[in-house]
């Protein structure tokens, strides 16, 4: 249950639509200059009244007397975003606060308190004007009622005080009954008994493998990769494991997406490949699905998360004979090379050491995955206010003759492009000519 530590009603008073506009406007107003000044400079502040339907938004406020229904902001905030609600009644915003307290896809992350409109400093209880307002955080990927198409995992934002943001980001095994609903969603013909026994296994055996999989991946890039760029992947904060030692649940933190500055899409793509062939070379590792619902942008640069079905170069499954077969499952039904073989069906890819990687956990997977998603950098809605992207700009132009010629080098049998670096070098190109 909110509490507030006093607080007292102030007479009902009847006011024209526009004086109530202007009352909510002055409100927001000192919100934003007594409270949440630093968030807002940084990042994209909209009102409960726009018009607009943007839900790419950091910081949604709604003023006294303006729309404040959590299932309404929901879609109308980023993952992660904040909804601050002002109420100029005590008990009403309480009220209010409840819908946001650890239900509904949101936590709260400032706790109910006053705001005081004393222009000379001097508060006079009773007279001077006072308002109530409460933060809370959308710490949900998908509304609680929906199943998520967003994640495999249930991936959710929960308070850490340690952390700078006050959230780090969990990622469990998801529950049997989720699982099994999602199942019958996309079988619907399947017996139920064959999709209870798949949930089971699912939830009982793959997910924990893979999630162990991926907190050893993250550990070994804390300890490999240039002490520069860590700041670039997820670093495991807490673990927990069933009886077995597999991982349940991963605590990690959360590389927020949101710069001061948008980055070029040359710098978006040198960005990434830069931490890819850091990946490859110093972190013997490979990420395999490195679509842009796993890239992050922030004020570091690119980063990726999502380490769940990488694997070490040269790791040897075949003496892990169910892991091997899972992984292998896992390759051929990923969206990475789904793409490249549907591509080499097209002849839209006629790189030979491209067809050899097709249905393999190999290097090859990644170079061919980035070089095609740096050339439709906005097709993730979260990375699209990040980066600057004019498809008819000669940038736009120079990076896709690249990608072409990492797809179909003038001879097929030799391509020029035979690792990330290589790549980097050439994207590096594209930047300095750009910036002349
Ligand atoms: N540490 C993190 N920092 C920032 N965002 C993160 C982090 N971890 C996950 N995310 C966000 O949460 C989303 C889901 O997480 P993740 O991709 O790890 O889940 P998943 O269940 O493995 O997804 P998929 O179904 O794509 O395999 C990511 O696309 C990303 O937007
Ligand atoms: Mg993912």
């Amino acid at each position: 249950m909110l509490k507030f530590f006093s607080s007292s009603t102030p007479p009902r008073v009847q006011r024209s639509p526009e004086a109530r506009a202007a009352l909510a406007d002055r409100w927001v107003e000192r919100l934003l200059a007594q409270r949440l000044g630093a968030e807002s400079n940084k990042r994209q502040v909209g009102r409960t009244t726009d018009d607009l339907q943007d839900g790419m938004i950091d910081l949604r406020l709604a003023g006294p007397g303006e729309p404040h229904q959590a299932g309404d902001l929901f879609d109308r905030l980023r993952w992660g975003g904040s909804a601050a609600v002002m109420h100029t009644n005590a008990q009403k915003l309480l009220s209010i606060a409840e819908q946001y307290n650890n239900t509904n896809g949101f936590a709260i992350e400032q706790a109910p308190g006053d705001l005081w409109h004393a222009p000379l400093g001097l508060r006079i209880p009773g007279i001077t004007p006072r308002a109530w307002y409460f933060v809370a955080r959308k710490t949900d990927l998908v509304r609680p009622d929906e199943d998520s198409k967003r994640s495999t995992y249930d991936v959710t934002l929960s308070p850490d005080d340690n952390e700078p943001e006050g959230f780090c980001v969990t990622k469990r095994v998801p529950s049997v009954e989720g699982v099994l609903r999602r199942i019958n969603a996309r079988f619907p013909n399947l017996d139920s008994i064959a999709a209870k026994q798949r949930a089971r296994k699912l939830v009982g055996d793959v997910f924990p493998l893979f999630l162990t999989r991926e907190t050893k991946c993250l550990e070994l890039l804390h300890k490999r990769l240039p002490e520069h760029l860590r700041c670039r992947v997820p670093r495991p904060l807490r673990i927990g494991r069933d009886k077995r030692g597999l991982v349940t649940r991963l605590d990690m933190n959360w590389l927020r997406n949101g710069r001061s500055a948008p980055l070029t899409q040359a710098e978006f793509a040198a960005s990434a490949m830069e931490l890819l062939a850091a990946l490859h070379d110093d972190a013997k590792i490979m990420h395999l699905d490195l679509r842009l619902d796993n890239m992050v942008i922030t004020e570091d640069g690119v980063g990726f998360v999502d380490f769940g079905t990488s694997a070490q170069i040269d790791e040897d499954l075949t003496n892990r004979p169910v892991l091997n077969r899972l992984f292998m499952e896992l390759m051929q039904t990923s969206e990475v090379q789904k793409v490249l073989s549907d591509m080499l069906a097209r002849g839209e890819v006629t790189s030979a050491s491209l067809k050899d990687v097709a249905g393999k956990p190999d290097r090859g997977m990644d170079i061919f995955y980035l070089a095609v998603q740096i050339n439709h950098p906005h097709f993730n809605p979260e990375l699209a206010r990040l980066i600057t992207y004019d498809a008819m700009s000669d940038e736009a132009r120079t990076l896709h003759s690249l990608s072409a010629a990492v797809l179909r080098p003038k001879n097929p049998a030799m391509s020029q492009f035979k690792n990330a670096r290589d790549l980097l070098r050439g994207i590096q190109r594209v930047r300095r000519r750009a910036a002349a």
